[in-house]
């Protein structure tokens, strides 16, 4: 069973733009509970070539800040690992300096669809050249433009590489979802300094001459926390606290959708300083099937290989729709976890923008999942190989450090 308490790392996505608004912001940034994960230390080495002075200490980052127009010509290709948001949101600062630079990323980021911010930035008077749409990207820097975007995918990622741009635009920026995406960039950008606001599906941001260095208390990620949620719910006799996970609504759709299927899922201690904050307390609970669409996709995008394993193990029919992004994560993931969850003898068909997956009472084992080298899916199927009928093997046990470095420490700890 799973029992005790756990503190996962600190959120991805919150480490990656402490690093970034930091090195862009005059002044000392310093970060706490960031996370180290290889994504975020992709962040951390291109700032460094970059130019900015970066020190780590356990998950203590200082970031010297050298103001909007301090960074310098790195001279060699940014490497930006297996990491979108690095990627995307780098984009966006960099179509504004005064050099060039080119990005690239390993064979997943080079699979990944550019266009959706090459777009977006070309038009604010951005010079992007890439491979047909694709990394490595080749960015010169240029005087911007403000725009208003509408954009056709709800993604932070895109949002962010916008708004960010729109900080050295000639005149204010505004980028339209069609569904509200995470809105860390927005939070922050505000805490350093930007002069931004925002209405339900839209953030507006005007030019900017500095930001300013704050500091940073990066709470836990919900989207780790998650696994550890799933686990303590499909364990019998389980009871877990999660300590210090970040809450924040645009985040917190996989919450809603356990509680939804029947989980016992308790907010405790919640506080709301800089992003929301709580305990979670999860126990036991029999799953009944759900219906996962609409709005509150972009909530849970990176759970939904985990929900969609859990639902294997719900009474019924679940449906996950409106979820196409997932195909172009870093992995397709609705074709890897139809492949996958297949293996373990669950009924599940993939559909045109999403899955459909029968609940069982058993999970077959003697297993080897291809994990694609992606993280989320590595995690996934390591929680379904606590109640699968043999053991589950990883083709890559060790992609779980994109994310989440000790994940399987953490697992043995409260695995009693
Ligand atoms: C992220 C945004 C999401 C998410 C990714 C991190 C971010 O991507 O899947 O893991 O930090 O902005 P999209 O915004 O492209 O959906």
């Amino acid at each position: 069973m799973i029992k005790g308490r756990l503190r996962v790392p600190g959120d991805k996505s919150i480490s990656h733009r402490a690093v970034m608004f930091g090195a862009i912001s005059k002044g000392i940034t310093n970060i706490k509970g960031f996370l180290t994960g290889a994504d975020c230390i992709s962040t951390i080495s291109i700032f460094k070539k970059i130019g900015i002075d970066i020190e780590i200490q356990n998950t203590a980052v200082t970031v010297k800040g050298k103001g909007l127009y301090g960074l310098s010509n790195p001279g060699e290709i940014l490497d930006c690992g297996n990491s979108g948001t690095t990627t995307r949101l780098v984009s966006g600062i960099l179509s504004a300096q005064n050099f060039t630079s080119v990005l690239t990323g390993d064979k997943s980021i080079q699979k990944r669809p550019m266009n959706r911010i090459i777009a977006p930035l070309t038009l604010m008077g951005a010079d992007i050249k890439s491979n047909n749409g694709f990394a490595p990207l080749t960015i010169t820097g240029s005087s911007l433009h403000g725009i208003e975007y509408n954009s056709h995918v709800a993604s932070a990622q895109v949002k962010s590489a916008i708004l960010l741009a729109g900080l050295y635009a000639d005149s204010p920026t505004t980028v339209i979802e069609p569904a509200k995406s995470r809105d860390h960039t927005e939070l922050m950008l505000k805490k350093f300094g930007a002069d931004l606001y925002t209405t339900k599906t839209s953030a507006t941001i005007n030019p900017c001459k500095e930001l300013f260095a704050t500091d940073i208390d990066v709470p836990s990620d919900i989207s780790s926390a998650a696994f550890f949620m799933a686990a303590a719910t499909l364990v019998p006799d389980s009871e877990l606290i999660l300590e210090n996970v970040g809450i924040n609504p645009t985040r917190d759709g996989v919450i809603k959708v356990l509680k939804d299927m029947g989980a016992n899922i308790e907010i405790i201690n919640s506080n709301d300083e800089f992003e929301p904050v709580a305990d979670i307390k999860v126990s036991y609970s029999r799953l009944h099937a759900t219906t996962i669409g609409g709005d509150i996709i972009p909530t849970l995008i990176d759970e939904l290989p985990l929900l969609a394993a859990v639902a294997s193990m719900a009474e019924g029919k679940t449906i996950i729709k409106d979820a196409t992004e997932l195909k172009v994560k870093e992995s397709n993931r609705i074709k890897v976890m139809c492949e996958e969850l297949s293996k373990l003898g669950v009924n599940v068909v993939e559909t045109e923008d999403g899955m459909e997956i029968e609940g069982t009472n058993k999970l077959l084992g003697n297993v080897t999942i291809s994990t694609h080298d992606d993280h989320r899916i590595a995690m996934t199927f390591a929680i379904l190989g606590l109640i699968s009928d043999g053991e589950i093997k990883l083709d890559n046990k060790n992609c779980v450090e994109i994310s989440y470095p000790g994940f399987f420490d953490d697992l043995r700890k409260v695995n009693i």
